[in-house]
């Protein structure tokens, strides 16, 4: 049901953005904070306003997780209002994306993209915007944000973001929220907070039992509208929504050589699992995680023989792995049975950790669906408190992950120097 404009009711924030004139807002604008707060019909009504102030030299976009995204969270709202309450007129077509917006004698030519995926920036590249929404920003890939950012060269360009809370490791509160609190970058960046209180328009009642839907870090989040992580987790950014391939995807990248090395990291185990991954890079510097090695009580005969038999099944030859040298005899057992160089360079743990937490909050780091051991582990490895180091738990896939990273990182860090 479309929202009836004509019983809306306004809080005295929500009075403050939309009366507002569009040139006083800088660059970009986020409007972030509880769920049903009334952020995103916030920006749907002040667009109208927006559009006549910026004219119709140049394209306006409209950018989600996903395009059917877009049109469930904004478009929904966003043309009813116009047609029914303003008198314009939208042609949207689902296909390409293309929508024209035709308003008080001007016609608007805009685009609905699809910014969740590691290779959406693609789609961007080039061209002039003059405005871009963008809904549910923390779900946009960090290459397509910083592209979209790009794109608005005109002076008068405007951008507008809605956002839930996530994590307080998510670039977009380290980037943007957390220097605006410190008093940085006020000219090129706006911030509204809004807790359900500031949307009028919900019960007293509703607010009562949304707060009873949820406890911990998804309270905090969902009804308090607050940066925070989950407590504990290690990998707190990981999103099975946007750092999750289907294994297909993985193999068409191979056969068609976008993925161009590949390399192993292992974590020898026996009462504890032996995990071997074997991780690929593509030109972007996109890292996969292709495949994994899982199994209590295996010795090196096991992995040796694994090692040849996904060599063959992805008919490509493995560069090197880097071991747990915890067991200097099985790593020489390995590097004698097999092509590999191998390498016994044990990271430090805080150090391989953050490497690892940046490769994901920069949306670097990709894990096919077929290694569902390390998924499970990207949801459970935790420490014990915040400052500590992890549990020894649930850390078999994530040490074999930070060697093999850190191995490749580091080796390439050399090679540069050497340059
Ligand atoms: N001006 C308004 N007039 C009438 N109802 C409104 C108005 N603004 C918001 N609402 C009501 O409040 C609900 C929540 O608003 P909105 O979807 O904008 O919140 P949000 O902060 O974007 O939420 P989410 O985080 O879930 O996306 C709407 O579905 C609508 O029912
Ligand atoms: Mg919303």
């Amino acid at each position: 049901m479309p929202i009836k404009w004509e019983n809306s009711k306004y809080s005295r924030k929500a009075k403050a953005f939309l009366s507002k004139d569009p040139m006083e807002f800088p660059l970009l604008t986020l409007l972030d904070g509880a769920i049903r707060s009334g952020k995103t019909s916030n920006i749907i009504q002040k667009i109208p306003q927006i559009f006549e102030a910026i004219g119709n030299n140049n394209l306006k976009v409209f950018s989600g997780y996903s395009k059917t995204s877009v049109r469930n969270n904004v478009l929904i709202e966003l043309i009813p209002y116009i047609e029914d309450y303003l008198g314009g007129k939208v042609k949207y077509s689902t296909t390409s994306g293309e929508m024209e917006i035709s308003l008080w004698g001007k016609t608007y030519p805009c685009l609905v993209v699809g910014g969740g995926k590691s290779d959406s920036a693609a789609k961007i590249q080039g061209g002039t915007w003059d405005f871009w929404y963008a809904n549910e920003l923390p779900q946009h890939n960090y290459e397509f944000y910083n592209m979209a950012l790009s794109r608005l060269t005109p002076e008068y360009a405007r951008a507008f973001a809605d956002s839930n809370p996530e994590s307080s490791n998510h670039w977009l509160y380290q980037e943007k929220i957390k220097p605006y609190f410190e008093g940085l970058n006020k000219d090129i960046f706006e911030y509204w907070h809004f807790s359900m209180q500031d949307n009028a328009n919900l019960s007293e009642t509703f607010i009562k039992n949304q707060s009873k839907l949820y406890n911990g870090v998804f309270k905090a989040r969902k009804v308090d509208g607050l940066w925070v992580s989950p407590e504990g987790l290690v990998y707190d950014t990981f999103s099975c929504q946007k750092h999750v391939i289907n294994h297909d995807c993985i193999i068409e990248k191979i056969c068609k050589n976008e993925i161009i090395e590949f390399f192993l990291g292992i974590d020898w185990g026996w009462n504890h699992p032996t995990a071997c991954l074997l991780l690929g890079k593509d030109r972007n510097d996109i890292f996969f995680v292709i495949d994994e090695f899982y199994a209590f009580k295996a010795d090196v005969s096991n992995i040796i023989s694994w090692i040849d038999t996904k060599q063959k099944e992805y008919m490509r030859f493995f560069s090197f792995a880097n071991c747990d040298n915890s067991r200097p005899e099985t790593n020489n057992a390995l590097r004698q049975n097999s092509n590999l160089i191998i390498y016994e360079e044990k990271p430090r743990v805080e150090d391989s950790i953050a490497m690892v937490r940046s490769l994901i909050n920069y949306d670097k780091l990709i894990v096919s669906e077929k290694c569902v051991n390390t998924l499970r582990e990207f949801e459970i490895y935790r420490y014990p408190t915040l400052d500590d180091a992890p549990v020894k738990l649930n850390d078999d896939c994530m040490d074999a992950l930070r060697y093999a990273l850190f191995s490749y990182l580091s080796k390439r860090k050399r090679l540069m120097q050497l340059q």
